[in-house]
């Protein structure tokens, strides 16, 4: 069971393996990895090293966490029946999403306000994702203006894949903005989350009545852009009628004062002293989603962008179908996480009428409860191209930044390879519903 056996010929190394090996090696001198090696431990010590305000927001879903916990059962409903003897020696991992070849069919999920599990989130992930060549998917709620996090990304690895998701602003000319800055910093697409027109009912978070945004936490895509901060200085110029309510001056609303100067450009003393920072925060809370959304706004964006454009957030095959019909490039079946709607179809049980829907006419990702390699193997064996990591990539960020981050992932594609040789298979792309067999309800 050695390499030289297994592997006669020089073959990529495989990643299950030289996690295992590295693992292993470090055990022998004492060291134990930082980011366990299974979910449930990864949780709950993310848990730990955040603070009430950040596990509430990060761990936290909508209403009574029925669609938190679906996500997860759903994985439970389908089983995967392991073939044996057809040399899985070599095993393929890499996938092509629009003209770009990944090394596993893998991608980081936008994630706002990271900065609450670390201090500069989506520089440490953008590196983390750099590291395994897998593309992160900046978050319009980013903690980091997108060219800044690309620069982190190219450090890394020059041409390290990165998409941008879209948070559909009241402006157009900010989303236009935002549209033109992704191509500019070498987004290779776009998404546009479409389930989060609004924030959903999340009890942790209003139970303790924070918002990260509110303290200027996950808003620096927009204070960083140009016609967000022309609105900005036209609202300071003209400022529209009646003042607002007196501030009451408590220990709170000193803390988000500060906040809010640390996190726009500029000195602390200027910003404390500025009438920016709270109007931006203000300016912000008014304009970022648009619940008015429709298909139109959707095929007015196909037309301003020569970037592959996915949407995020479809659950139903006549969505999926609308989508396809007026040529959109993919779709990311998502529920995002159970944050948004109480009681939604989880993403996994949605997947398959979606891929049917599609009928192989454009990329079809998925996220929302993907959190280990078998899970991954059953969502692809479902008929996704690839799959999106959302909380577990938070969890190795607040255990461990950077490396945390990478452990995080690097362990479910680890664990996604070694699985499909286990189970008799050897070619991420050409895995089919027969090696998964329904063992419950639907
Ligand atoms: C998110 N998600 C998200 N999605 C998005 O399109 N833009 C965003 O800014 C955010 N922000 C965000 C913050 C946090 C803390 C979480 C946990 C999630 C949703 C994310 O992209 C993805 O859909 C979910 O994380 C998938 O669920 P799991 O697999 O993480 O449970
Ligand atoms: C969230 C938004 C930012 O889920 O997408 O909190």
């Amino acid at each position: 069971m050695t390499d030289q056996i297994e592997r006669p010929t020089a073959t990529p190394p495989s990643p299950g393996r030289a996690r295992q090996n590295a693992i292993y090696s470090a055990g022998v001198f004492g060291h134990i990895p930082s980011v366990p090696a299974d979910f449930a431990e990864l949780e709950r010590r993310a848990k730990r090293a955040m603070g009430p305000r950040a596990w509430a927001y990060i761990g936290g879903g909508a209403g009574e966490g029925a669609t938190m916990r679906a996500n997860r059962a759903a994985f439970d409903d389908w089983a995967i029946v392991p073939r044996v003897l057809r040399d899985v020696s070599r095993r393929d991992l890499s996938v092509d999403l629009f003209g770009t070849t990944l090394p596993a069919p893998v991608l980081f999920s936008p994630v706002g306000a990271g900065e609450l599990a670390h201090p500069d989130s989506d520089i440490h992930i953008g590196s983390a994702a750099a590291e395994l060549g897998v593309p992160y998917i900046f978050s319009n709620q980013g903690c980091s203006p997108m060219e800044d996090t690309a620069a982190a990304m190219e450090a890394v690895t020059p041409g390290a894949p990165r998409w941008f998701q879209l948070y559909w602003s009241t402006d157009d000319a900010l989303v236009e903005s935002l549209v033109r800055r992704a191509e500019n910093m070498g987004a290779e697409a776009i998404v546009v989350t479409l389930d989060t027109t609004m924030l959903g009912w999340r009890p942790q978070d209003l139970n303790l009545g924070s918002l990260p945004f509110a303290r200027a936490e996950g808003i620096a895509q927009y204070t960083s852009d140009p016609r967000f901060r022309d609105i900005v200085a036209e609202r300071i110029a003209n400022p529209s009628g009646a003042a607002g309510p007196k501030v009451e001056l408590t220990r709170a609303a000193v803390s988000t004062l500060f906040s809010m100067a640390r996190h726009l450009p500029g000195s602390l003393l200027k910003n404390l002293a500025s009438p920016v920072p709270k109007q931006s925060v203000q300016t912000f809370l008014d304009i970022y989603s648009r619940p008015s959304l429709t298909w139109d706004d959707i095929a007015g964006l196909q037309k301003r962008t020569s970037l592959p454009v996915v949407l995020k957030g479809i659950l139903h095959p006549d969505d999926a179908r609308t989508a396809v019909e007026m040529g959109i490039d993919g779709i990311i079946v998502s529920n995002h996480g159970g944050r948004q709607v109480d009681g939604s179809i989880s993403s996994l049980h949605a997947l398959p009428d979606v891929v049917a829907a599609v009928d192989g006419r454009a990329k079809v990702l998925i996220d929302s409860g993907v959190y280990t390699g078998a899970d991954a193997f059953k969502a692809l064996a479902l008929g996704a191209d690839a799959v999106c990591i959302g909380r577990p990539h938070m969890y190795g960020l607040a255990i461990n930044g950077r490396d945390g981050a990478r452990d995080a992932v690097a362990n479910i594609i680890a664990e996604l390879d070694l699985t499909l040789g286990l189970s008799g298979h050897t070619d991420v792309t050409s895995l089919t519903p027969d090696a998964l067999r329904h063992m419950g309800r639907r």
